[in-house]
């Protein structure tokens, strides 16, 4: 949702800003924007993607060793020049990019508007500069009164990186609720909404909590809290080589980040398996009094969470009730106070993830993140956090980071499992072990199928409905398989348990509709091999998923994966879907990687 890059240095701040932004494309992109200061401040704007903003400021000759830029995923106001950012307050004492949303931003604008401000765009962003320039005027404390005043004063989510007509050689970052890092290197200081942004030039971050402001000189960064107080940060290095972020020589990040998911399995399950032994950050004691597990999450990482439901019930025999977050918070559940909440995110930042840990915290219920993005909101304010190794993932359609957040499920059920009582020793070994086997399966899988699937892909990039069914466990995965393909090819698809396709959706069926079948568990495929029959019957064309001994007669493509526990099979039945629903992507010529109307951390509600 939106990318914030900020420069004070030594350099020409241009090139680093439009290279950050370039990175930071995936958090927004339908619109981008830069504010360069030399002796006064330029702003341009462009409305698409970054190339559009690139192509206006070509031959400009802009020397400003101080920005601002930004990439935008729209929440108030169509996307357009008149409304990307950077925002200008009205006589240009301030200039703003945003990421996040103002709640209360009609009433600002009323109350500005009452004080003879005036609006050009339809944008809280806009409105936020006003208030601060409102601010600035009034009480004539500088910028960090002004900011603090401001954050007092607005409801909502924020990054902000502002410059200050006044004061030429300072940058002013603040947050609350949306990511802002801060990186420090000999040639200047770097603000910045996710790590790639920056790596180019330096791994040593400052993390900006909420609710605080920085200063960014040409040489040092200052931290304020909200009464106006300095404060200490502690430095952290990223450990991540710049090559992470980059193509690396394949077309597009999702399928680099496919092909990476077999080492980011390994790396996963070797970070918290030692010995044989699963080794969590939470006590033993803790674990085993847990009456009630919630699993809650958005998207790709809810499926994580349907699949880890049905793994962790089964194993441990502890309730499972698994939830998307945006419903999940606004329900008022009374949560079991011996129960444990687990949320689930990539990015660490969904908002409406983080409302629902934060709901859970103030019922006092234990809470327990599986993120990726280390040091992120959700990971600093969980209970305990378990990391996924996935790495930066760019690519908007996860991949990579879904597979990793699979094998901490598991981990997580098969300890607790041990823990309860409900499995043996023995079996705790023999389930380690077979998790150890998926990241060199998925290699197969990656290395026998990509050809195959990228020419069976080519024959359906025309379809116009797509159904995934399965049962249980193959019924989770079915809706990863389906929100893939609807999100990179634009194709309508539905995932539907195999069981209940007859109660309505079945009509859809018609000669050649794609029905793709998940059919690994042992105990209930022959139900499903029955459902596929009755849609095959109606003219379905059949794509099945299967381990090599579940064989489906009269499917009309077969896609074998290898053997494994059935718990697992969630994990190497998702490779052939992602990479179908890539490879229908690139056969339509579609921008995979940016799909349209979609940002990679959704932070707003
Ligand atoms: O960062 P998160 O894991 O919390 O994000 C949740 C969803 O927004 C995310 O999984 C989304 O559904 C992906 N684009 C799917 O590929």
């Amino acid at each position: 949702m939106c990318g914030i890059v900020g420069y004070n240095g030594k350099e020409k701040a241009v090139n680093i800003l439009l290279d950050g932004l370039s990175r930071l494309e995936y958090r927004g992109y339908d619109s981008a924007g830069l504010a360069i200061r030399d002796k006064k401040i330029e702003v341009f704007k462009a409305k698409g993607k970054l190339d559009n903003l690139r192509e206006k400021i070509k031959g400009k000759r802009l020397k400003g060793t101080i920005g601002i830029g930004h990439t935008r995923w729209a929440t108030h106001g169509e996307p357009s020049e008149n409304n990307a950012h950077p925002h200008i307050s009205n006589d240009g004492c301030v200039t703003l990019v945003h990421n996040g949303i103002i709640e209360n931003y009609r009433e600002m604008v009323l109350k500005l508007e009452s004080h003879g401000y005036k609006f050009y765009s339809e944008t809280d962003t806009e409105v936020l500069a006003n208030v601060i320039d409102y601010y600035y005027k009034k009480y004539k404390n500088g910028p960090m009164d002004a900011i603090n005043r401001t954050m007092v004063r607005v409801r909502g989510s924020y990054a902000i990186c502002v410059m200050f007509e006044d004061y030429p050689d300072e940058l002013w970052v603040a947050r609350k609720d949306s990511p802002m890092i801060i990186g420090i290197s000999d040639d200047g200081l770097y603000a910045a909404s996710d790590v790639p942004a920056i790596l180019k030039y330096t791994r040593n971050v400052y993390y900006i909590d909420n609710m605080e402001v920085a200063c960014l000189t040409k040489n040092k960064v200052t931290f304020y809290n909200l009464n106006g107080d300095e404060i200490k940060k502690e430095l952290k290095e990223i450990k991540w080589n710049l090559s992470v972020a980059e193509k690396n020589g394949y077309e597009h990040f999702m399928i680099k980040e496919i092909n990476e998911e077999d080492e980011v399995i390994k790396k996963t399950f070797n970070s918290f398996v030692h010995n044989n032994k699963i080794e969590f950050p939470i006590s033993d004691d803790e674990l085993k009094n847990i009456k009630q597990i919630y699993i809650v999450a958005c998207g790709s990482a809810y499926h994580v969470g349907v699949c880890a439901g049905y793994i962790i019930e089964d194993l441990t025999k502890v309730s499972v009730r698994v939830d998307i977050a945006s419903e999940f918070r606004y329900r008022h559940l009374e949560l079991d106070k011996d129960g444990l909440v687990i949320i689930v995110s990539q990015s660490g930042e969904t908002a409406d993830s983080l409302a629902a840990l934060r709901e859970a915290k103030s019922q006092g219920v234990k809470t327990l993140g599986i993120v990726n993005v280390v040091s992120s909101t959700i990971a600093r304010e969980a209970d305990y956090v378990l990391y996924t190794l996935a790495g930066p993932e760019i690519s908007v359609a996860t991949t990579k980071a879904f597979s990793t957040q699979l094998i901490v499920s598991y981990l997580f059920g098969i300890h607790l499992a041990l823990l309860k009582g409900k499995i043996t020793n023995k079996e705790y070994t023999s389930l380690i072990k077979e998790v150890s086997t998926l990241g060199d399966k998925t290699k197969k899988i990656l290395d026998k199928l990509t050809n195959d699937i990228q020419k069976l892909s080519s024959e359906f990039a025309n379809v116009k409905d797509a159904f995934y069914i399965g049962r249980g466990l193959d019924y989770a995965i079915s809706l990863e398989g389906s929100l893939k393909l609807k999100e990179v090819s634009y194709i309508h698809s539905e995932a539907y348990a195999a069981g209940e396709l007859k109660h309505g959706t079945i009509s859809l069926i018609e000669d050649g509709t794609l029905v793709i079948g998940i059919v690994t568990q042992d105990d209930i495929y022959e139900k499903t091999i029955s459902n596929l029959m009755e849609v095959k019957s109606r003219g379905a064309y059949i794509i099945t998923i299967s381990p090599e001994n579940i064989d489906i007669p009269f499917s009309d493509y077969k896609i074998h994966i290898p053997n494994t526990s059935k718990y697992f099979y969630p994990s190497l039945a998702v490779i052939p879907l992602q990479l179908l629903s890539y490879y229908i992507s690139v056969s339509r010529g579609l921008d995979v990687d940016k799909p349209r109307n979609l940002a990679k951390s959704v932070t707003v509600e």
